[in-house]
């Protein structure tokens, strides 16, 4: 057992902390947003995300689990995860370091001097390459060791990930004896993880490990995301491509998919990518090669970023031109607010920036979502949000679903007709069944098929 920290309990930093102290340790979560460490410490989670209300209270109630703002907390902790948002800067592309810097600030103050067995500091948030090296720098005027690990978790899927990643990456220092510490660390505090224990009645696989050095690691974050994105862009090029030619992006995804070089995976064509994650992470990678005088070698990345916003005007003009060339004065469902389905996270949502364009063109926008209520009154209080799919389908011109939740993957496409005025259903994520649709009179429109 280890005493570890974690310092930044968003999405990736709340459920790492929860799922370390699952495997066994002894884990205090640090984060500046009073309000967010006065809920974890009772147990309740400031987000959704499914399974991980549970793990929290488990974790919290047996005590080995506590969260808190004071930085002193964690000072004796063997190892400190760093897991801090690194969002898009205000003024440009590439990503804000403010809270990396604060955070390590503030635990480089209260961490004691030079000990015997030194501390390591293991960053996991996205950062540009290059900060680890600088990190590792400022940690070494108290004999305190830094390493890099990226974390891959999914949103929606987050707690799955984190006991059960697919791979773990290890960026550790070129000094061999740091580096040898560094790992015996994440050993210890992966022990579980990596041995395939089982866990509760599932067995694990043993967790792939790839040991490497800060740069690779920190660039292995960003290859991963951008090439996912780039996935997701490449098929919804296909699709408008189909849209043009009566051909069925789905079918083509299939098609291509058998293939396993290529795989089915994220090839879902539909109104793009979004999140805290996605799309901040191609145009931070950009600016990164940019100053590190590589102009051009991502250029391509500006494409796939410019192929994903246009999916969004796109679903507007298809209501448009179904509209009979204007959305003005129409009234408009939007089903779903979150980027993705099972999460509640409205950050950089198609969902969210279509209803916005469209309310922007004149129309009244109805938005509906199972579970982005809460985010959207207080990040979004722009947008009209009603809280059943029947209060915002009621007497409107148009239905839009923009996040592939089941609950409307699943709705009854007749009754939606007993209350909408207009027959028209533009399907965002290509997840409806355009019978069910057409039989109940709708016009169905999709993305590429
Ligand atoms: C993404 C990566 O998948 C994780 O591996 C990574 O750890 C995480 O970012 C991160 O950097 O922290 P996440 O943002 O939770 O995870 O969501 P994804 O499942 O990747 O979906 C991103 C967006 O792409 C969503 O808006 C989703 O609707 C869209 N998408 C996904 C598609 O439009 N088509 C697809 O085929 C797949």
């Amino acid at each position: 057992m280890s005493k570890l920290s974690v310092i930044g309990c968003g999405y990736l930093g709340a459920v790492h902390a929860a799922s370390m102290a699952e495997v066994g340790h002894q884990v205090v979560g640090i984060d500046t947003d009073a309000d967010k460490v006065a809920l974890l410490s009772a147990g309740k989670s400031p987000f959704y995300e499914p399974g991980f209300d549970e793990l929290l209270r488990r974790n919290v109630e047996s005590g080995r689990l506590t969260f808190s703002t004071d930085f002193a907390a964690a000072a004796d902790a063997d190892v400190h995860f760093i897991g801090v948002g690194t969002p898009q800067r205000r003024d440009g592309q590439g990503a804000d370091l403010t809270y990396v810097h604060a955070a390590t600030d503030a635990l480089l103050a209260v961490l004691p001097d030079h000990p015997e067995n030194p501390s390591l500091v293991a960053g996991k948030s996205t950062v540009p390459v290059g900060t680890a090296a600088v990190l590792a720098d400022k940690f070494a005027a108290k004999g305190a060791i830094v390493a890099w690990n990226p974390e891959f978790l999914r949103e929606g899927f987050a707690v799955d990930d984190t006991l059960r990643p697919d791979r773990l990456v290890y960026g550790l220092p070129a000094d061999p004896a740091q580096a040898e510490l560094a790992e015996a660390k994440l050993d210890e505090a992966y022990a579980k993880i990596l041995s395939g224990e089982t866990y509760e009645g599932l067995d694990w696989s043993e967790t792939p490990k790839v040991v490497t050095d800060y740069a690779t690691a920190e660039l292995v974050k960003v290859a991963a995301n951008s090439f996912l994105a780039t996935k997701i862009s490449f098929i919804n090029a296909m699709a408008e491509i189909c849209d043009a030619t009566g051909g069925n992006v789905t079918t083509l995804a299939e098609a291509i998919g058998y293939d396993d070089r290529i795989g089915k995976k994220f090839l879902r064509a539909g109104v793009g990518f979004g999140g805290g994650c996605l799309p901040k992470d191609i145009r931070a990678f950009q600016a990164r090669v940019d100053e590190l005088g590589l102009d051009d070698t991502l250029d391509f990345l500006s494409d796939i970023d410019a192929v994903n916003v246009r999916q969004r005007s796109r679903v507007v003009a298809k209501l448009a031109d179904a509209l009979g060339g204007s959305v003005e004065g129409k009234t408009i469902a939007v089903l779903g607010a979150a980027f993705k389905p099972d999460s509640d996270d409205i950050r950089d949502s198609p969902a969210v920036d279509v209803a916005r364009q469209l309310a922007a063109a004149g129309a009244d926008v109805r938005v509906t979502d199972p579970k982005a209520g809460p985010v959207v009154a207080r990040f979004a209080d722009d947008l009209n949000f009603v809280d059943s799919i029947d209060d915002a389908v009621t007497g409107v011109d148009a239905v839009a679903v923009l996040t592939e939740w089941k609950q409307f993957q699943q709705l009854d496409a007749a009754k939606v007709a007993e209350l909408a005025t207009g027959r028209i259903v533009v399907d965002g994520r290509n997840c409806l069944d355009r019978g069910n649709w057409e039989s109940a009179g709708f016009t169905y429109l999709a993305m590429g098929r």
